[in-house]
């Protein structure tokens, strides 16, 4: 079902059910990396944390949008992480390597494409991305060398800046162009690790570090990318789910535009897609 909204908004699309939702995510960035390098030969995917994910890596990781994509000439980056170990329960890369990598990323031969890798240890062989092209914030590497998340966020605007100095990742406006950002939605309203009255409006830097919320959980330091990739993305695309996420889309597709109260506001851009399912959208004003 496909509601049209005015002007200025984004495609909202409401599908029956969280699988649903994920199917349809899926297939929208698999469509968007092929585009992309069709178009360019290179694809820069900003994917998300929390559960929304998940789902939709599943059907990324499996025939036929495993097959499908391009997965050579993807690059995927990160919107924001928790300042945790990559396979801490926490972080935002776990799923990613066990749920879209799976076997290629435990074997450490991402990349080979091989059917076979890991799969006598119950693992799927998962998206065939090369480890060059997976790039992680460097939680663990600043984990490890006792640095902090803004060590981290440093870090990770040098290889973001890199990529656009090698002309792999497009630049506008003066800030970094990604095929596709994919996001969930905060039970607060917040996007990315941009939580309500958020500074990162105001920063210069690419990825940013952010002090743990206090007002919500997990209760741990971030590192976000700037709130301001969002509106020159050329594909965003919001996936929020369950009962729990309706009180807040109300507000975020509601009638007020204040983007410091919800940060989730800077994706409803007309071109963006939203996905939600039914249970999500229940509030939505019609
Ligand atoms: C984070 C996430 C965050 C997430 C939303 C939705 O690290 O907090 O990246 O922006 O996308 O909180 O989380 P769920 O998908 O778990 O609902």
């Amino acid at each position: 079902m496909i509601h049209a909204r005015g002007p200025g908004e984004p495609e909202l699309i409401v599908a029956a059910d969280p699988a649903a939702a994920a199917e349809l995510a899926a297939r929208r960035i698999a469509d968007a990396l092929e585009r992309a390098t069709a178009r360019r030969g290179r694809a820069d995917w900003a994917t998300t944390g929390g559960s929304t994910p998940i789902g939709i890596y599943r059907h990324l990781a499996v025939a036929p949008l495993r097959d499908a994509v391009p997965w050579r000439s993807v690059q995927l980056w990160w919107g924001d992480d928790r300042f945790v170990g990559r396979d801490h329960p926490l972080s935002n890369v776990i799923a990613a390597d066990q749920v879209l990598l799976g076997a290629a990323a435990f074997s450490g031969q991402s990349g080979a494409g091989d059917s076979g890798v890991g799969v006598a240890a119950g693992l799927e062989p998962g998206a065939p991305l090369p480890v060059a092209n997976v790039h992680a914030i460097p939680m663990a590497e600043a984990i490890g060398d006792g640095y902090g998340p803004a060590w981290a966020a440093a870090r990770y605007d040098g290889e973001l800046r890199a990529a656009a100095a090698s002309g792999g990742l497009g630049v506008r406006d003066g800030l970094p162009v990604f095929d596709v950002v994919l996001l969930g939605v905060g039970g607060d309203g917040h996007v990315l690790s941009v939580f309500p009255d958020s500074t990162a409006w105001e920063a210069e830097a690419w990825a940013l570090d952010v002090p743990p919320p206090t007002h919500i959980g997990p209760h741990v330091a971030r590192v976000t990318l700037h709130p301001g990739i969002l509106a020159v993305a050329l594909e965003v695309l919001v996936v929020a789910h369950g009962a729990t996420k309706a009180a807040v889309l109300a507000d975020v597709l509601g009638p007020t535009r204040d983007v410091r109260r919800w940060p989730a506001q800077a994706a409803r851009l007309a071109g963006a897609t939203w996905i939600l399912d039914a249970a999500a959208a229940a509030g939505l004003h019609r």
